[in-house]
């Protein structure tokens, strides 16, 4: 019988927080091949905290039980080292999540700690061509703290998810413009993923055309539309009792994938890279931008007009980034 492999090299994907909510809408879904293609044989190297791992033994049990044609092989560890060895795709997932009445940020003392350690084992042991997306939070900080951690491996590997956000600002535009959410194109979300990120639809295009001419509402989309997206997380808390999972999963597997495609022509997508000054961001922040990929390298978009509502927005994020930035400084080498 073929191999659905093809013959093709397994890719090694970490994911750490395993054994966790995201984890369990996360694993079936990248070993299923919706993450890495139909084509594209893969080995989980699962990392959970030591108590957690007879937990995950039993989500490993699961996996078998799919028999996923693809999945070649499944290893679990409590040793960052061991989880990192020879990867060439990392998800860092594992941090605790917030609870109602709590901001992201108030979670940087709690988990920073935990981007340091797996920032340096991702040094020492990653594939060459490693490449990693924090979705723990305050995802753009700990992305920074473990990037800073692993001088060895290039800044533009680096990824935060703000792709959530992108998502539900998506929803959101389609429903009100009354077409299907793929019609839904250029939605920028800046900044902090946090309840300062500006999700700026003024850019956005709806089936092709300037979304001002479906969505005629400028209030809206600078007011309303902004803080139902920036307060999305909390309300499902509230909701749920738990912080967001699936749609976590599901944003983190749409990363990966528009960080490994390329962007389809004239659209963009929202991740958090390295800022290397653009739109006046200060070098070295985890921010928030409109990116396009070629399917191995990526560029932020330059050029998007920008008037002085947007640029203070933005800025708001910019400085809870820096100040998020101070409150680290002792975990940066
Ligand atoms: P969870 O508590 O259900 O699972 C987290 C898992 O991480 C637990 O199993 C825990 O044992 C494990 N863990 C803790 N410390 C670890 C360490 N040092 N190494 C390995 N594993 C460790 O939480 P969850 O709902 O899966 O959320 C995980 C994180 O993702 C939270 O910080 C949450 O706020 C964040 N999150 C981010 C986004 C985003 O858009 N960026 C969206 C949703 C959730
Ligand atoms: C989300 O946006 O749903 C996550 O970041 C979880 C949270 O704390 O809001």
């Amino acid at each position: 019988m073929a191999e659905p492999s093809g013959g093709r090299r397994p890719m090694r994907v970490a994911v750490s927080g395993a054994a966790g909510q995201i984890g369990y809408q996360l694993l079936f879904r990248i070993a299923s091949g919706q993450m890495l293609g139909p084509d594209q044989p893969l080995v989980l190297q699962l990392l959970e905290v030591e108590a957690a791992l007879p937990a995950l033994q039993g989500v490993v049990m699961e996996l078998d039980d799919c028999a996923f044609p693809l999945l070649q092989g499944v290893e679990t560890s409590s040793e960052a080292r061991s989880a990192f060895d020879g990867v060439d795709l990392a998800l860092l997932v594992g941090a605790m999540p917030r609870r109602e009445g709590m901001e992201r940020r108030d979670l940087l003392s709690a988990n920073a700690q935990i981007f340091s350690v797996q920032g340096r084992a991702l040094n020492e042991v990653a594939g060459s061509e490693v490449r990693i997306l924090v979705v723990g939070n305050p995802c753009n900080t700990n992305c920074l703290i473990a990037r800073s951690n692993a001088p060895e491996i290039p800044l533009e590997r680096w990824f935060a998810m703000m792709r959530l956000d992108q998502n539900r600002g998506q929803s959101l535009l389609a429903r009100r413009a009354g077409v299907a959410v793929q019609e839904v194109t250029n939605l920028a979300v800046w900044g902090n993923h946090s309840a300062t990120q500006f999700p700026d639809a003024r850019q956005a295009r709806i089936s092709g055309r300037p979304l001002s001419q479906v969505i005629d509402d400028e209030d809206w989309l600078l007011g309303e539309f902004v803080t139902t997206v920036q307060q999305r997380g909390s309300a499902v808390i509230k909701a749920r009792g738990l912080s967001s999972a699936a749609s976590a999963a599901n944003a983190a597997i749409d990363s990966v994938v528009s960080i490994r495609t390329p962007t389809p022509a004239g659209d963009w997508t929202s991740l958090a890279v390295v800022s290397r000054g653009e739109y006046g961001i200060p070098e070295g922040l985890q921010f928030g931008f409109p990116v396009r990929s070629d399917g191995s390298s990526w560029t932020v978009v330059e050029g998007l007009d920008q008037d002085q509502r947007a640029m203070e927005l933005i800025g708001r994020s910019r400085s809870e980034l820096e100040g998020e930035r101070e409150e680290i400084r002792h975990l940066l080498p």
